[in-house]
């Protein structure tokens, strides 16, 4: 049986020091009635921590305005009930040993209208609405903080608000937010640099990006990768510590001419620690076939690997791979994202 010597070692990324390499990846769930984790929530991250995962990516949270989302049962991060459910999330994560950052997210956009909620046109954001959204991310930082994260992520990927200015399909602006790659990353970069203002120096900002979009496998923000360069580059210098960069499957090349994957060219263009992930591990045989490729992109092209789907019916995933028990592995199906929790 192959083992996963390389990924199962500890490593110290961006001041997170982890028992190896493996990230729960970010996953909505829309179980938090009133946008406030229950205890079922905390206990879905603790038996991911318990097992072995170094550090947990929360599923998406609402930043506290009110334009974030319509949805009811997906979590926020604003202070009262909401910002104690986190509290114990976060509690229970660390009596586990495990470590956890939580994802801000607002849809932007691909916000949907709901009862009492009139139907969404999107609209162009004047500067002023600009402003207010990135209070909220600095107003959702502070709340991270103060229930014990010890990592943020800004979620800039999949065609939510932050992408859909990253995006020139999207960002039609003329004003300094639109136009050039770097000017496009603008204000996601504004954001970036609210929520690292919130942080203190021990707390890394993770930044989640993308080339596709959740309605459009094939939509790119960079098509080459100077214009990848020209806003990570922006991204970077506005304070983000690590990039997360997300694909659909992680051994495709982001570009051509190059086996270098996104996470790969965000690290050589920024040299910033980079986290993979996409399609790793879904079942038995695609974890062994692609091990070896999996370990040779350690650490030129990515400090971490997240894993998303395969941790839903198998919480211990991480454990069963350094027990060499993976016959007991659980093939991913999709009727698993209904079925575990
Ligand atoms: C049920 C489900 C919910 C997801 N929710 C989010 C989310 O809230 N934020 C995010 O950035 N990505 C989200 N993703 C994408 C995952 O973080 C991950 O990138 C994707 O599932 C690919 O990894 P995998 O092949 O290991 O599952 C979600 C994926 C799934 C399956």
């Amino acid at each position: 049986m192959m083992t996963a010597t390389r990924l199962s070692s500890p490593v110290s990324v961006a001041g997170l020091t982890l028992p190896n390499r493996f990230v729960m990846a970010p996953m909505t769930r829309f179980r938090s009635p009133g946008g406030v984790p229950t205890p079922e929530v905390a206990d879905y991250y603790r038996r991911r921590a318990e097992n072995g995962v170094g550090l947990i990516v929360t599923e998406g949270v609402l930043v506290g305005h009110p334009s974030a989302s319509h949805e009811t049962t997906v979590p926020r991060m604003t202070a009262g009930s909401a910002e104690a459910g986190w509290r114990r999330v976060t509690g229970e994560v660390h009596a586990a040993g495990g470590k956890i950052a939580a994802q801000l997210w607002h849809l932007g956009s691909e916000r949907e209208a709901a009862d009492g909620y009139p139907a969404w046109t999107p609209s162009t954001m004047s500067t002023g609405d600009i402003d207010v959204i990135i209070d909220s991310y600095a107003r959702a930082a502070r709340v991270a903080v103060r229930a014990g994260f010890d990592a943020v992520e800004i979620h800039a990927a999949h065609g939510y608000l932050l992408d859909e200015f990253l995006w020139a399909e999207t960002n039609r602006r003329t004003d300094r937010f639109g136009g050039s790659p770097a000017a496009r990353a603008a204000f996601p970069a504004e954001v970036v640099g609210a929520v690292r203002a919130e942080l203190p120096g021990q707390i890394p900002l993770i930044v989640r990006v993308s080339q596709f979009k959740e309605r459009d496998y094939d939509a790119r923000i960079a098509a080459t990768p100077a214009e990848l360069a020209e806003i990570l580059t922006v991204l970077a210098a506005a304070g983000a510590d690590v990039l997360h960069a997300s694909q659909r499957r992680f051994w495709e090349p982001a570009f051509d001419g190059s086996p270098l994957n996104l996470a790969g060219w965000a690290k050589k263009i920024t040299g910033l620690p980079t986290i993979t992930v996409g399609s790793v591990g879904l079942s038995r045989s695609s974890w062994l076939s692609r091990l070896d490729l999996l370990e040779r992109g350690l650490t030129d092209e990515y400090d971490l690997v997240a894993l998303g789907r395969i941790l839903l019916g198998n919480p211990s995933f991480v454990r069963l791979l350094e027990e060499d028990r993976l016959g007991e592995l659980r093939d991913y199906r999709k009727a698993d994202e209904d079925i575990y929790f």
